[in-house]
């Protein structure tokens, strides 16, 4: 068995099925698998003991892991279910006004884009979409074309670290840096980047930073953390107001007990994060996610040749990870997914952004090359029929 065949064997995943949406929903290897379903076990042996006693101090352990992971003080992130969840505390929480504006980009993720839209519109504020010409050449470019959508309204920058349909790495620590100049508040939406891209929270410099777990960083699905700049943290209203609002046993971080407690829940996810973390060790995992990208931007040309399209920006580590898409022209991209899935045994991404459509595969551990040879083969066939694809 090859390295890769070794690391396949970690994974959970049907062996019949070629893989390449990692990015969607993550994929958690077996020892992680077995950690969460230990803990499962452990909070009902003793659900008392273990949900007042235990649990406190357990998900302080886990919080110190990820902030040493990814960079950051650890009683400045909170562990929250999703970055859906995070980015609805934020948005909630920022007291926007009529006339407001939060700059953001047109590739931003559906469900976090309706969120704003859904408070914006509660108070006449405005969530500017900036429309990115695709594809860009630079950071500069992309910085440029960023800000033309800043006015004296603008108040927040909202954007994705990396990007979902269109798999875009975008570059956040100059957006920070420049947007922190003007007195802006800046909310980054890394819901793909732990686990994926080296990540440096005090070294981006972002003002808040939400990231899942359950993607990249391969823990139980319902772990993620919102990350919030110490002297924004008071203007953060729990979600869900439970015994952490005026408690009766404050700890040292209101931030922490407003946000923690929300009754009875299940901390198996979060206690899985340490494990992860020694998983990605123990595997080698920075040389994992090198190989992963070189597979990943070897074969950017050939799927950019059979669509006849352009890379959407440099094919290099500083805007491409382990993800890569390419625009498609679908009548019905429902039914080419479930197609590629039926017929030829590939799980890959076939999705929207605005009106255009983007086949995106993912690379992971257990990926090759064939993998890849495969979803060519496949989407080669359906193209030449001229009926899903053309
Ligand atoms: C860029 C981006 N942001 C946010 C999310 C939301 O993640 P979740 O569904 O875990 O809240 C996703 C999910 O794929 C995403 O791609």
């Amino acid at each position: 068995m090859n390295d890769q065949e070794k690391l396949k064997e970690l994974f959970l995943l049907d062996k019949n099925i070629c893989f390449l949406n990692f990015g969607s929903f993550g994929a958690c290897p077996k020892p992680i698998f077995e950690e969460y379903l230990r803990w499962a076990y452990e909070l009902e042996k003793e659900p008392v003991q273990f949900l007042v006693n235990n649990a406190p101090k357990l998900i302080e352990t886990a919080r110190i892991a990820l902030s040493e992971y990814v960079n950051c003080h650890h009683d400045d992130l909170v562990i929250v279910t999703n970055p859906s969840y995070a980015i609805n505390m934020v948005v909630k929480s920022l007291a926007l006004k009529a006339g407001d504006e939060i700059l953001a980009t047109n590739l931003e993720y559906g469900a976090c884009d309706r969120v704003w839209e859904y408070y914006t519109q509660k108070v006449g504020a405005k969530y500017v979409r900036q429309q990115i010409t695709l594809p860009f050449y630079s950071k500069a470019d992309f910085v440029e074309n960023f800000f033309e959508g800043l006015t004296d309204k603008t108040k927040f920058v909202y954007l994705s670290h990396i990007t979902s349909a269109t798999a875009l790495i975008l570059p956040i620590k100059e957006i920070c840096a420049i947007a922190r100049s003007k007195g802006l508040i800046t909310i980054i939406d890394g819901a793909h980047a732990p686990g994926h891209i080296p990540l440096d929270l005090i070294d981006l410099q972002a003002d808040i930073y939400t990231g899942a777990c359950h993607k990249w960083m391969m823990t139980a699905k319902g772990s993620s953390f919102l990350y919030v700049r110490k002297d924004l943290q008071h203007l953060f209203d729990p979600l869900v107001i439970s015994w952490g609002y005026k408690s009766t046993t404050p700890s040292h971080s209101q931030f922490i007990d407003y946000h923690q407690l929300q009754g009875t829940r299940d901390f198996s996810a979060f206690l899985t994060i340490p494990k992860a973390i020694e998983f990605m060790q123990e595997n080698k995992w920075t040389q994992v996610a090198k190989n992963c990208r070189e597979i990943t931007h070897a074969n950017a040309s050939r799927f950019c040749e059979l669509f006849d399209t352009k890379p959407l920006a440099p094919i290099n580590d500083e805007f491409m990870g382990q993800m890569f898409s390419t625009k498609i022209k679908c009548s019905q991209p429902d039914v080419l997914q479930q197609h590629l899935f039926q017929k030829y045994n590939i799980e890959v991404l076939i999705s929207k952004n605005e009106s255009d459509l983007f086949v995106r595969y993912s690379i992971n551990a257990f990926n090759s090359q064939a993998d890849l040879d495969k979803l060519f083969v496949a989407l080669s066939e359906i193209k030449e029929k001229g009926v899903l694809l053309s």
